[in-house]
């Protein structure tokens, strides 16, 4: 395994790879790996022939105030965990190589980025689509690999790779959870034990909506207001959004219908904390 530091390192190792006939796919990540990012790498293995991982803690998706400063950084923990599942290329770059004048141009994707985090996160998603345009167009993978943890980001990707015509495919894999429930995160490294059995709390109001829409109840006030219900009985926790919106558009939805995304923000402690399901009614 290669660790390229430099963008022009790592697009002579894709193309020693693309040269050979092999299908490349890129795994974007903030680093702080787990099993989360694993289950991505672990796709990617199976479905391409040549796996790089982009580790990047991205400074222009952090707002201010925002944890760019302590967000974690491991690169020798990183290292060793692709390592072992055989990762092909890490690329590591510094914000000076990603970002080395000041940047004029901006991906910015409307609308899908107005609701939900894109309401308390001004400038987010802002970031987050104009890194990955540069990492799309720096490794040039057939395949990037996404997660569902982060329902809007993976829509919102997927739009800006439709709309700009990118040459690549989006591929978007189930999130991976703890044994009780809770989406795992890099940021659950800031939850204490407590504040980590507390957070179930999420996964808990979640199926409890879930199982309420199977039993008939159509009315996303009722189905919110019991979400809300369920999340507050953790004294310490603080809602940001609980919202049930259309899986495509992600504007609200007043009653459930068709494909439903139900998505939540809560801090605990000092971590944000994001969730969701998809409910096809379709079915
Ligand atoms: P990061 O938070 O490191 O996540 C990298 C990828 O792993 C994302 O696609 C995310 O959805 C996925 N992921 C995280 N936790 C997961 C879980 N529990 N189950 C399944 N997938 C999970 O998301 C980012 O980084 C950044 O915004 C990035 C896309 C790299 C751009 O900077």
């Amino acid at each position: 395994m290669e660790i390229a530091e430099t963008i022009q390192s790592v697009r002579a190792l894709v193309k020693a790879a693309r040269d050979k006939g092999k299908k490349i796919s890129l795994v974007p990540t903030m680093g702080a790996l787990h099993s989360g990012h694993l289950f991505l790498i672990e796709a990617a293995k199976q479905q391409t022939d040549f796996v790089v991982v982009s580790i990047f803690v991205n400074p222009s998706q952090f707002g201010p105030g925002e944890d760019f400063e302590n967000y974690p950084r491991d690169l020798k923990a990183d290292a060793d965990a692709c390592q072992k599942v055989g990762v092909d290329v890490i690329f590591a770059p510094t914000v000076q190589e990603m970002y080395p004048r000041e940047n004029l141009t901006w991906v910015n994707v409307r609308k899908l980025t107005e609701p939900l985090c894109g309401r308390f996160r001004p400038g987010h998603f802002r970031g987050v689509t104009t890194v990955c345009a540069k990492l799309f167009n720096i490794i040039m993978p057939n395949v990037a690999f996404f997660g569902q943890k982060d329902a809007q980001q993976a829509i919102v990707i997927k739009r800006m790779v439709a709309d700009l015509n990118m040459p690549l495919e989006i591929v978007v894999c189930p999130t991976v959870r703890e044994k009780n429930g809770l989406a795992v995160s890099s940021r659950n490294r800031y939850l204490t034990e407590t504040e980590k059995k507390d957070s179930a709390v999420l996964y808990t109001a979640l199926q409890k909506c879930k199982k309420m829409i199977g039993e008939g109840v159509a009315d996303s006030r009722t189905l919110i207001t019991e979400m809300c219900r369920t999340i507050e009985q953790v004294p310490s926790a603080k809602i940001d959004y609980v919202s049930i919106v259309d899986a495509e558009t992600l504007q609200d939805v007043a009653r459930t219908e068709g494909k439903i995304l139900v998505a939540l923000a809560v801090h605990i402690g000092k971590a944000r904390l994001i969730d969701n399901i998809l409910v096809d009614l379709k079915k």
